[in-house]
């Protein structure tokens, strides 16, 4: 019998008997509800430090922060064991993994059993978005890792509260466990509790709004509030209910005359999302203020405005490469109060990464727990990494000091634009603005990003299509989800104020490789161009592709000697070979869709080739 820790906060029937079932699945020896106060996480932490699984970082150098090693087989979100079982295959489409959701559950119900041996299971009641936000939504989640609550604890608004927001409605469960029983008198003796991946499974049922992971404690698949939650789940939801669940970031833009426009924007992974939400403009007078880093939940306002949400409470971030050069505020963002994940240990008791743009001290401690020194090479005589490429920092958003004073209105702020970009070194212009709704639809739907062959088991300089970057988070048909958005046009359409769909494209190289944009907080000059299409200013010439900037409407005052005359001309030209190549590819990727592709997709893909000519 598990021991009872506390009593259950609610009266919620549902809720109640949902928990005790799954208390009889995995056998817990205790159960503990959440209240999602300071006291606990210190509790929690403090017993995390005392069993070997935490260090607490130096005081002076990084306060009220713990530094988390994984094991090297549970870094990173995976995509190849993430599920989405809906009770049709169709209905999964051709982007998403699916198993018969009965044969599913049949595996998963035989893992979960007694897997929570030894282990308590802790109640975790949390809000996606503001507590009582009409754009928000309940989830529980039900793990055995007291490392998922505390992180549950920064990125999302977890506690009572929500319980008594709740009553008696509707909830999203999920269920998480780390897939490591112990025996009885065994204990974790501060190794990273995992499965191995062959037993890892991130599933989502769609149909009855389920998430049930099992045998990962790492970020995306543990966390059930963030991706699978807030994207695989809410893109479902949202679907039926007419409103948008997106892999975006969301910024407020003030010009110098202290004009305001909210722009989102949905890159893939690992293109500069968290840098873009926290720019600090090099053009003199714009400000740019973070509201979220990673998901927008969007729907119309009374006014039709598409109104926008952050839904998550902090940042899950990359660590590597993130430096007071790259990004200042998400630095600040994780100078104290921080969880940090598989980053290096200094002697001094403080974090380093690659990148972090100081160099590495004489001695460090690796992600790994080794001693590390400057000079190691592997077998393949490369330097050996002291952080973990994919190390992440869990910081909260209110540290942020770029953060928006509204960013946690419970109406959503009015979203004027959508950007759309990716890692593309040919072809894509720096930035250009979309004919009409339709072919913004079009535009995202043929997102694509540059991927290496060591990322990914793809030839070289070949560009994966992720549409929308919702690729790993879509949690239905992709043909659907690009209907869905044209149905969004048209709502937004007969309402009046739907955004402007723009692409952009940070990372165009010259023929000799060398990036052509200095990116970063030159980017402004370009969100500087998007606010004045906003604004119904902005000089722009219409071609084939659709508007781009005249070369005297991007301002480069400033970076004279950085991006001569001539570059600005290659980054604003159509480049009608590399865009006929571009046509070929759209065809293959469109290709597996088939009947599922929207005919208007069909129809924008002919207009640009006969435009093209
Ligand atoms: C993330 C991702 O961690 O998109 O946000 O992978
Ligand atoms: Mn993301």
């Amino acid at each position: 019998m598990a021991k009872m820790l506390n009593q259950a906060p609610t009266g919620n029937a549902k809720l109640l008997d949902w928990v005790k079932s799954w208390v009889d699945i995995c056998e817990p020896d205790a159960v503990y509800w959440c209240d999602g106060s300071k006291e606990e996480y210190d509790r929690l932490s403090n017993e995390m430090v005392e069993s070997g699984l935490a260090i607490r970082l130096n005081p002076e150098k990084r306060p009220n922060s713990l530094l988390f090693r994984s094991d090297p087989s549970d870094v990173a979100r995976v995509e190849a064991r993430t599920f989405i079982a809906s009770a049709k295959q169709e209905d999964a489409g051709p982007t998403n993994n699916w198993i018969d959701p009965v044969e599913l559950k049949k595996t998963m119900l035989d893992l979960y059993k007694g897997c929570m041996h030894g282990r308590t299971m802790y109640v975790i009641p949390f809000s996606m978005g503001p507590i009582g936000s009409p754009i928000a939504k309940i989830g529980i989640e039900i793990t055995d890792s007291a490392y998922v609550v505390i992180n549950m604890h920064v990125m999302t608004r977890v506690g009572t509260k929500v319980l008594e927001v709740l009553g008696n409605d509707e909830f999203v469960p999920c269920v998480h466990s780390v897939g490591k029983p112990l025996e009885a008198g065994e204990s974790d003796n501060g190794i990273w509790p995992c499965a191995p991946l062959d037993k890892k499974y991130i599933a989502h049922f769609p149909e009855t709004r389920e998430i049930w992971s099992y045998g990962s404690g790492y970020g995306g698949n543990a966390l059930l509030g963030k991706k699978c939650l807030a994207l695989r789940i809410a893109s479902v939801q949202a679907r039926d209910e007419g409103w948008m669940a997106e892999h975006m970031l969301i910024l407020k833009l003030t010009n110098p005359q202290g004009e305001t426009k909210y722009v989102t924007g949905a890159f893939p992974s690992a293109c500069g999302k968290t840098n873009l939400a926290m720019l600090i403009p090099t053009l003199p007078g714009w400000k740019v203020e973070t509201v979220g880093d990673d998901i927008s939940w969007m729907k119309f306002d009374a006014e039709g405005n598409l109104r926008a949400i952050n839904p998550e409470a902090g940042f899950f971030g990359v660590a590597p490469g993130t430096s007071m050069k790259s990004n200042p505020n998400a630095m600040l963002s994780c100078s104290k109060d921080t969880i940090f994940t598989n980053v290096a240990l200094t002697d001094d008791g403080d974090v380093w990464w690659e990148g972090i743009g100081y160099d590495a001290p004489a001695h460090l401690i690796d992600w790994k727990g080794n001693d590390w020194t400057p000079d190691m090479v592997d077998a393949d005589g490369k330097p050996v990494k002291a952080a973990h490429p994919n190390a992440r920092f869990t910081a909260r958003a209110n540290n942020c000091p770029a953060i928006a004073a509204e960013w946690e209105d419970p109406q959503g702020v009015p979203i004027a634009a959508f950007l759309f970009g990716g890692r593309r070194p040919t072809t894509l212009p720096l930035v250009y603005q979309s004919r009409d709704w339709e072919h913004g639809v079009f535009i995202g739907s043929t997102v694509g990003s540059e991927v290496t062959a060591a990322a990914l088991d793809v030839k070289a300089g070949t560009v994966r299509r992720d549409p929308f970057a919702m690729l790993p988070f879509c949690g239905y048909h992709m043909g659907d989800y690009f209907k869905h958005w044209l149905e969004i046009g048209k709502a937004g359409a007969a309402k009046g104020n739907l955004p402007k769909i723009f692409c952009v494209n940070w990372f165009r190289k010259s023929a000799e490789g060398k990036f052509m944009w200095p990116g970063f907080g030159d980017n402004s000059r370009v969100l500087a161009w998007v606010f004045a299409r906003c604004a119904g200013k902005g000089d722009a010439n219409e071609t084939a592709i659709g508007f781009l900037p005249t070369e005297e409407s991007i301002d480069l005052k400033g970076l004279e000697g950085e991006v001569s005359a001539d570059d600005l001309k290659e980054l604003l030209k159509v480049d009608v070979e590399g865009w006929k190549n571009e046509l070929a590819m759209i065809k293959e990727h469109y290709a597996k869709f088939g009947a599922k592709l929207p005919a208007e997709l069909t129809k924008q893909l002919e207009g640009l080739e006969a435009r093209l000519g």
